[in-house]
């Protein structure tokens, strides 16, 4: 036997006990004539001790372990003179009888300790080490904790788990496919699957009724801290329901896992605000609802002044700083060249200082009285000591402007606490999206998502102010899933792909085979799918998705550690009947 107990487990009630340990020295000591070493494992960390006076060889040994080195101690449970409060098995010291080297460890890269020396980058050439340390492993812990509650309530629910393909056909999620060429079928390539949404709706068609799957996706598109080319999702789909049935099913899901994994249990229904009015309050479709500080519009209060900056405008929208009416000159500046990064682009921001004593002082006071200015203050709701930020132009340009200054306010205000979390349902997307540039619509969520039954006599005639029956989960300003009732009548599925400017062709060439499946008997249904690795990072209070991966990619979608993509063989191209015809500086 290689242990009795895991290096997490012992207490000042297993004193003199004889034990026997293994795991990592993940540091040493040599204190006058004693050797102390921490001894890690996945469980913890427990502190042996090596007395050179009862044994002079033992302590010998214990002083040439390295950092990393693997061991096997076998000693004696002992109270320890000086405890560590910070340590669960603080309170106790094992004092050494035998040492076993199990392997030796090259020096590590960087230090394995909560508080690592390692740079980004380094640790993640040495992931297998990274993973060695609290902050990663508890993550990985609370990600299967969370798999396993999801998978326990869906059960619960009826759910089947069904496994779908990896090597498919594009899937219409609005990012690039990674594609694997066909060694069989030359000339001819596989698509990894954005989602398996096609499948999913195909087992509806087969009677499945209910089915999920915790499944990895991929998707080739530019890199954020909540995006990585490969991600996981939980992916639902449920037949004779309505938008009603998945919402109730799904808030379940969601409650279910605050209650099981984080203790935090949500007695209220999520809130739900349509697609509209999220945009209208904050510039967002998945506004953080931590905090409130939602716009305002003052296009009407301003019009008419002069000021060409506000009259020119199509919109002029402002949010209420509660207690900043004393932000200096200087944090005024910082804040207009926030908004005016290239990234967020606002030529400019006004501000109004709404003075404790009751006065007013503006960026636009010369165009304004203070009876007028008091208007805004009324509408905002602004108190005495507040502070109001306003932009003007294009409508939804402003507002996504408006909207990172009012994130940018929140997480000065300290009101964007990663512990609190607040979830909320995005309802009655627009079914379409116009694209300027190619001059055609494109499905907003994807070509499957039924319309809205009350907006569909305007498919043809006002086919922009469709809504559809789509809706997502938003946390924390996160969209955490997203999903729809789905088309499963083929009449309106063609439509759909018309209106989509997919030929009959092409449609019949993409997805022939769902089309055909729709004539024998599709039921309705609908269904949902979370980003599994943002569910995991929000409750975990991190910003990056990273963290709860184990192995990730970095921004520029490579594996450090295992140096991925990489060339292949000329053979393997030429069996491929693959030529590349790369860039001359390749
Ligand atoms: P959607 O494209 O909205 O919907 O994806 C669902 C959820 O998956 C997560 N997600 C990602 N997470 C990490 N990295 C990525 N690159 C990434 N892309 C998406 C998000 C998102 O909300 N088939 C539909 C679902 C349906 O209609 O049932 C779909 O895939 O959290």
């Amino acid at each position: 036997m290689y242990r009795t107990h895991t290096c997490g487990e012992l207490r000042l009630a297993d004193a003199g006990k004889e034990v026997k340990l293994a795991g990592w020295v993940q540091r040493s000591r040599k204190m006058g004539g004693m050797t102390f070493v921490d001894l890690r494992d996945r469980y913890g960390i427990t502190q042996i001790v090596f007395e050179s006076d009862a044994n002079q060889d033992l302590c010998e040994a214990a002083n040439k372990l390295g950092r990393e080195f693997v061991i096997n101690v076998t000693g004696t449970v002992a109270e320890r003179t000086s405890k560590n409060a910070n340590l669960p098995t603080g309170e106790i010291e094992i004092i050494a009888k035998e040492l076993t080297v199990l392997n030796k460890s090259d020096v590590p890269p960087f230090t394995i300790e909560d508080d690592t020396d390692g740079g980004d980058d380094l640790r993640m050439r040495y992931r297998y080490l990274d993973l060695r340390r609290n902050a990663v492993r508890s993550n990985l812990e609370l990600r299967h904790r969370m798999a396993f509650e999801i998978r326990r309530y869906l059960d619960q629910h009826g759910f089947l788990e069904v496994e779908t393909p990896v090597l498919i056909k594009s899937t219409p999620e609005g990012a690039r496919d990674f594609v694997v060429p066909s060694r069989m079928n030359p000339g001819e390539f596989y698509a990894l699957p954005q989602s398996p949404q096609t499948f999913k709706q195909l087992l509806m068609v087969s009677g499945f009724d209910r089915y999920f799957q915790i499944v990895k996706c991929f998707r080739d598109e530019d890199l954020r801290a909540d995006r990585q080319p490969e991600f996981t999702q939980i992916d639902c789909e449920m037949s004779f329901v309505e938008q009603e049935d998945v919402l109730q099913m799904f808030e379940g899901l969601v409650k279910h896992i605050f209650r099981y994994v984080k203790d935090i249990d949500f007695k209220e229904p999520f809130p739900r605000m349509t697609w509209a009015d999220a945009q209208r309050l904050y510039g967002s479709d998945k506004p953080d609802t931590r905090f409130g500080m939602e716009f305002v519009e003052l296009k009407d209060l301003t019009a008419g002044s002069g000021f060409s900056v506000m009259d020119e405008a199509e919109y002029v929208g402002a949010i209420v700083a509660p207690g900043c009416a004393d932000y200096t000159r200087k944090q005024l500046d910082g804040l207009t060249d926030f908004v005016k990064r290239p990234q967020i682009g606002a030529k400019g921001m006004m501000w109004v200082k709404f003075e404790a004593d009751g006065s007013i002082k503006s960026s636009v006071g010369k165009f304004f009285t203070d009876e007028q200015i008091k208007a805004w203050g009324e509408r905002a709701g602004a108190n005495p000591g507040d502070l109001m930020l306003i932009l003007a132009g294009q409508t939804a340009k402003t507002r996504k402007q408006l909207c990172e200054l009012r994130l940018e306010m929140g997480s000065r205000l300290g009101l964007r606490d990663p512990q609190k979390f607040s979830c909320l349902w995005v309802i009655d997307f627009p079914l379409f999206e116009w694209d300027d540039e190619t001059s055609r619509y494109y499905a907003m969520h994807h070509p499957f998502t039924a319309p809205n039954p009350d907006d569909i006599d305007k498919l043809e005639t006002d086919t922009g102010s469709v809504r559809a029956t789509a809706y997502d989960m938003v946390v924390n300003g996160n969209e955490l899933g997203g999903g729809s009732i789905r088309i499963h009548d083929a009449a309106l599925q063609d439509t759909m792909f018309r209106l989509l400017g997919l030929s009959e062709q092409e449609a019949q060439y993409k997805f022939g085979f769902l089309m055909n499946a729709f004539k024998f008997g599709a039921p309705p249904h609908g269904g949902l799918a979370f980003g599994f690795d943002r569910f995991v990072s929000i409750l975990a209070g991190l910003d990056s998705i990273r963290d709860v991966i184990a192995f990730p990619k970095n921004n520029a979608g490579r594996d450090m550690m295992i140096d991925a993509p990489a060339e292949i063989d000329q053979s393997q191209l030429d069996e491929l009947k693959i030529a590349l015809a790369l860039p001359e500086e390749k």
